[in-house]
């Protein structure tokens, strides 16, 4: 039996700080694989997990429009086929009319400790515990009322980035292959090997003058290298990527929620792209008279405005490319160079592609976000380049931005611009979503030769 601790409980001597989450292979139903998570608090009265864990449901039981007629299964009634999905709105209805699956209980043997174990499906998992609160959106950092897993940190910065920690639990496809729908997201988990397989992700600050987070003139990004990064002598080109996460989020969003370099580091072993540099930046708290956007402030962030996608562009051009260029071995011109990015971050890959179409080659818009006005035939005629780039457009089929993306790819197909499409089947606007939606980018889009013909992404790999 295999078993993957990510964090071990320490002593009980440590009492309030202390937790842990254990993914086990089982060889039984019904998933294959269980999910122990301990957490002592000896002061609780109640303890949930959430901060990302979402009831499950299957494509006969889900919509994209009403959350609360969604399937709604605990992951203990699982069955093949079965998936997440999140909307943000509305939201599901509470405590009586909904009682939440994921309750931990406190054990019998050991006082103060709060466990919960369950089958869990392949896939990432972001959570927290959630403290004397009843309603798992209502719970959040600042309040008091969720708090970070103690041994299993988020991927971040700086403390207060990040407001929930991640797993992910393999594929057994002895009981989670379905007739209907592949939900094997094997292709996040660790690379086999890792000296030849696994790149190196890390936080980085870079000089950006009136940014007012995390100091000032300071910002940040998290940036993936690739395994063979520093040990080809010579090699001063890699392709560079940019991923931008959406609003009230940050540039560690894409590794701790979404396993970026995982997911990079598959693309790149299987032959799909060559090694690739990603950068993810963060687009709030450049402006030095905007508000404050801290992830964990989370009530207050309510009233954050999201910023505005032409002023980020401008700044991201003033700064963090040259700064990019300037510090790591990456390529030189649009040919190798990308853009991608969710939900508003598709709306800033959207004004990439139309504002700085020169600097990049690909543009991945991932559940975009985007209203109109579009390009129009006089845009594409003052700008012939807009017809020659590779595009994907992306969503999932729950996904509330749907009618926008479809929007959006109306609008390309009316001035004669092609594009990649890839509507993810489970898809919702979440985490399993944008990774489904990077896997198929590296694999539909980047790097290939332009411009797209209907038989762009069916030849071989690199
Ligand atoms: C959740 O918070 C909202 C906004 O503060 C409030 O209107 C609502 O009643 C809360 N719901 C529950 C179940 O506590
Ligand atoms: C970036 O700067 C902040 C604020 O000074 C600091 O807390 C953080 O550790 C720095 N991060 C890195 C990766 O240097
Ligand atoms: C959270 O927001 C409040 C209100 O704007 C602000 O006063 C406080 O400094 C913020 N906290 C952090 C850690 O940024
Ligand atoms: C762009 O850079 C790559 C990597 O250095 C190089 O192979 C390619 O020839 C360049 N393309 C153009 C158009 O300059
Ligand atoms: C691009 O720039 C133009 C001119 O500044 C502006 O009107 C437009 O909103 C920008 N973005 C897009 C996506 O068109």
């Amino acid at each position: 039996m295999a078993v993957f601790s990510f964090a071990l409980l320490s002593l009980l001597v440590a009492l309030e700080a202390s937790a842990s989450v254990t993914v086990r292979k089982t060889g039984r139903g019904p998933t294959g694989y269980e999910v122990e998570f301990r957490y002592a608090n000896p002061t609780a009265k109640r303890v949930l997990i959430g901060g990302g864990m979402q009831p499950f449901t299957d494509q006969f039981h889900a919509t994209g429009t009403d959350y609360r007629f969604n399937g709604r299964y605990d992951p203990h009634d699982y069955q093949p086929g079965d998936f997440y999905i999140s909307n943000p709105s509305p939201r599901l209805p509470a405590e009586p009319e909904y009682k939440w699956p994921y309750e931990m209980t406190q054990s019998r043997n050991e006082e103060g400790l709060w466990t919960y174990t369950t089958p869990l499906p392949s896939g990432i998992y972001s959570f927290a515990y959630l403290v004397n609160c009843n309603y798992a959106p209502n719970c959040t950092i600042d309040t008091g009322h969720l708090v970070l897993d103690p041994d299993l940190p988020p991927f971040m910065n700086v403390r207060g980035d990040q407001v929930a920690s991640s797993f992910q639990v393999p594929f057994d496809a002895r009981f989670q292959a379905s007739p209907e729908l592949n939900t094997n997201f094997d292709y996040a988990l660790d690379a086999p090997d890792p000296k030849r397989h696994r790149g190196v992700v890390k936080t980085v600050n870079y000089t950006s003058p009136g940014s007012i987070h995390p100091a000032p003139d300071v910002h940040d990004f998290a940036i993936y290298l690739p395994a063979e990064y520093g040990r080809v002598p010579g090699k001063k080109d890699y392709p560079l990527l940019y991923l931008s996460h959406g609003a009230g989020g940050n540039g560690a969003d894409w590794e701790n929620l979404g396993r970026m370099s995982h997911v990079m580091d598959n693309l790149i072993r299987l032959k799909h792209i060559p090694p690739t540099v990603v950068v993810t930046p963060s687009f709030y708290n450049l402006d030095p008279q905007g508000p404050l956007f801290i992830y964990g402030n989370q009530s207050n962030n309510l009233n954050v405005p999201i910023p505005p996608a032409q002023a980020v562009r401008k700044n991201f051009e003033q700064f963090l490319f040259p700064w990019v260029e300037e510090h790591y071995d990456v390529c030189r011109n649009a040919s190798c160079r990308a853009f991608a990015g969710l939900s508003m971050g598709g709306v800033l890959t959207h004004e990439m592609f139309v504002n700085a179409t020169d600097m990049f080659d690909y543009y991945g818009m991932f559940s975009p976000a985007t209203s109109g006005p579009y390009i129009d035939a006089a845009a594409v005629a003052a700008n012939p380049s807009l017809k020659e780039k590779g595009i994907m457009v992306a969503y999932g089929l729950y996904d509330f931005v749907f009618p926008a993306a479809r929007n959006l790819q109306t609008a390309l197909d009316a001035v004669g611009i092609r594009y990649i499409t890839r509507v993810t089947p489970f898809g919702s606007h979440y985490w399993n979503t944008w990774q489904d939606e990077l896997w198929w980018f590296g694999q539909k889009v980047l790097w290939k030769e332009l411009p797209f013909t209907v038989q762009t992404g069916r030849g071989k790999r690199c």
